[in-house]
């Protein structure tokens, strides 16, 4: 099949490299004009493990090309999928602009018959909208679909080559055939494809992502309790996680959660709520619950040291996440500010985010070029991400290197017996 996908970010990258490698002729659209000079040259702008990969073969094969020229993508392409950015507004509601700008230009441009796949995350009635915008501009017949993605950065080309199911909100049945025979090739081994209603597809991404961040703000306070009794929330997660009706993902307590999209999808979904009338007061803890967790850290430090002016302090990891190169709404923001704004110095080491910190903190911190430099003559470290290089260090050496002997482990990577026999004063969450 044709198929454009506009916007070329870590979603619509993945989805275009994904169904170029099932056999589709794919045409890339975004209007960064820099980052798709480096995409015709084969340069991937973001970190996601086997993507390189993916979108080189692909080209060379001729099904993946890229372009700033939305109309000339809209002509050739048979299936259109929106997959721009859908940023917090200032109220806390989502940000269509972007969507609902492609929209418009997709009915002025189009030549014919088009499936329009709303790929990006958006509020209940966006496809209706986007139906009324598209009528606007054209006579032509076209089907609108609502399709959200459920991909995990750091696992996304696995995420959508293999999904667990297919969410398709879908308004009529040639809308609905073509994105099944689309989708066929991900789904061999079972996983199945869910056809709905527009509105039902649209509010599923959202409720997904309530229910984790709710699940990782519900195990913080678990975390905070276990901390004011003397428990230990690894045992507290296991005990619980075992149940088959609870399950054991996403129960790690931690810094909070971050990323591009739990913090933005909490609260619009509060928000078109809240248009309806509705107070979603479980969504309203969960995100203050967050806020708070962030800071959980930061005080464990303040209560060690007493006063972090002048000290040195250690920190790895920075992305929101292992296996992303993604900083947006990622807790060692407001860690590292936090330490700044305590007179802290920072040495901060991250195996790929360095070049996205730096445009978030400049030269107001160190970065180090391997973990271990970012220790030299440090008080203290701190981790904030839990990278797979750090699960295993060489505990004697980092002995050495660093002036104090403290560590503040917010993702519980390390024992705390392990860590006393290494002679580390050693805090951990909820342990
Ligand atoms: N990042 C994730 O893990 C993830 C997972 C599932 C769903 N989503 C959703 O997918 C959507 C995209 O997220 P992302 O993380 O890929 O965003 P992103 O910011 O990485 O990428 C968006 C891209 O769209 C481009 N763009 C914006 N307006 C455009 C226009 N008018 N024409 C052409 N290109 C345009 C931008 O230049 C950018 O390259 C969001 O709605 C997000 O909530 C994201």
């Amino acid at each position: 099949m044709k198929i454009a996908v506009v916007g070329t970010g870590y979603v619509g990258l993945v989805v275009g490299a994904c169904l170029a490698e099932t056999g589709n002729n794919v045409l890339c659209v975004d209007k960064d004009q820099a980052k798709v000079r480096a995409l015709k040259r084969g340069r991937i702008p973001i970190f996601e493990p086997g993507l390189t990969e993916l979108v080189q073969r692909n080209q060379h094969e001729g099904r993946l090309e890229f372009t700033t020229q939305l109309p000339k993508a809209i002509i050739s392409s048979q299936i259109i999928f929106i997959a721009v950015g859908t940023p917090q507004g200032e109220d806390g509601s989502a940000d269509l602009q972007h969507v609902l700008a492609v929209a418009s230009d997709v009915g002025r441009h189009m030549d014919g018959y088009k499936v329009i796949v709303n790929k990006s995350t958006v509020p209940v009635g966006t496809a209706a909208k986007v139906r009324r915008l598209i009528g606007a501009e054209t006579t032509h017949p076209f089907s609108v679909v609502s399709n959200p993605e459920f991909l995990k950065q750091g696992a996304a080309v696995d995420d959508f080559m293999k999904p667990d199911r297919v969410v398709i909100g879908a308004e009529d049945q040639s809308g609905a055939d073509l994105m099944e025979s689309l989708y066929r090739p991900f789904t061999r081994t079972g996983a199945p494809i869910m056809i709905m209603d527009c509105a039902s597809a649209e509010l599923c991404k959202y409720a997904a992502n309530a229910l984790l961040a709710t699940r990782i703000s519900f195990m913080n306070e678990i975390a905070n309790v276990c901390e004011l009794f003397g428990a230990d929330v690894d045992r507290v997660r296991q005990g619980v996680g075992s149940d088959r009706r609870i399950g054991t993902s996403f129960l790690f307590p931690g810094v909070g959660y971050g990323g591009s999209c739990f913090p933005k999808d909490v609260k619009a979904l509060v928000r078109f709520s809240a248009d309806k009338k509705y107070d979603f007061q479980v969504l309203k803890a969960v995100e203050a619950v967050n806020e708070r967790q962030k800071r959980v850290l930061v005080d464990k430090m303040q209560a060690h040291f007493k006063s972090l002016k002048g000290k040195t302090i250690a920190v790895w990891g920075l992305a929101f996440k292992p296996k992303t190169d993604d900083m947006r709404e990622a807790p060692a923001i407001p860690i590292v500010q936090s330490l700044l704004k305590h007179g802290a110095k920072v040495q901060a080491y991250d195996p790929e985010a360095q070049r996205v910190a730096r445009e978030i903190f400049g030269d107001r911190i160190k970065y180090a070029a391997k973990s271990y430099d970012a220790l030299k003559n440090a008080d203290g470290l701190v981790i904030v991400t839990e990278w797979q290089e750090f699960r295993e260090p060489d505990f004697p050496k980092m002995r050495k290197l660093m002036r104090g002997t403290v560590i503040f482990d917010g993702r519980n990577i390390y024992e705390p017996a392990q860590m006393k026999a290494h002679g580390f004063t050693y805090h951990s969450i909820g342990r």
